[in-house]
């Protein structure tokens, strides 16, 4: 029994580490700042305002996919034969929590 406090050391390390970890998976709300679309662009439907000049993108999953904003936002897509003005940066992991939490942005029907 001489190692059981070592053995409970251990147990709650990995405890520390894997909730730190849980902490700091970031959502897609966290990512849109953090990634500064809020510099141009508004989600007024999640209390996110800029003075910027882009489209305020609360309804934007109403006619978008997912996938088809993943492909925007890094260039793979063209919107009326434009590419975005920004190219994302994050990893492909934040790009697939952006897009899919970017998707879902639809209006309720009034
Ligand atoms: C420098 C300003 C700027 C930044 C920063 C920016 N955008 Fe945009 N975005 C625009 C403009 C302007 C448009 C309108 C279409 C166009 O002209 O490209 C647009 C269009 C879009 C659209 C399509 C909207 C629609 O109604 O179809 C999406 C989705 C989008 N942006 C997502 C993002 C995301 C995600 C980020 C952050 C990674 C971001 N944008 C950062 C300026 C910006």
């Amino acid at each position: 029994m001489k190692y059981t406090k070592y053995l409970l050391a251990i147990a709650a390390l990995l405890f520390v580490t894997v909730s730190a970890q849980a902490q700091t998976k970031k959502d897609g709300k966290s990512i849109f700042e953090a990634s500064k679309c809020n510099m141009c662009h508004s989600i007024a439907s999640q209390n996110i305002t800029t003075k910027g000049k882009a489209p305020d993108l609360s309804n934007v999953g109403a006619d978008k996919k997912a996938d088809w904003i993943a492909k925007f936002v890094t260039k793979q897509e063209k919107l009326d034969g434009k590419q975005h003005g920004m190219m994302f940066k994050g990893t492909p992991e934040e790009l697939k929590t952006l897009s899919t939490w970017l998707g879902t942005m639809k209006k309720a029907a009034k």
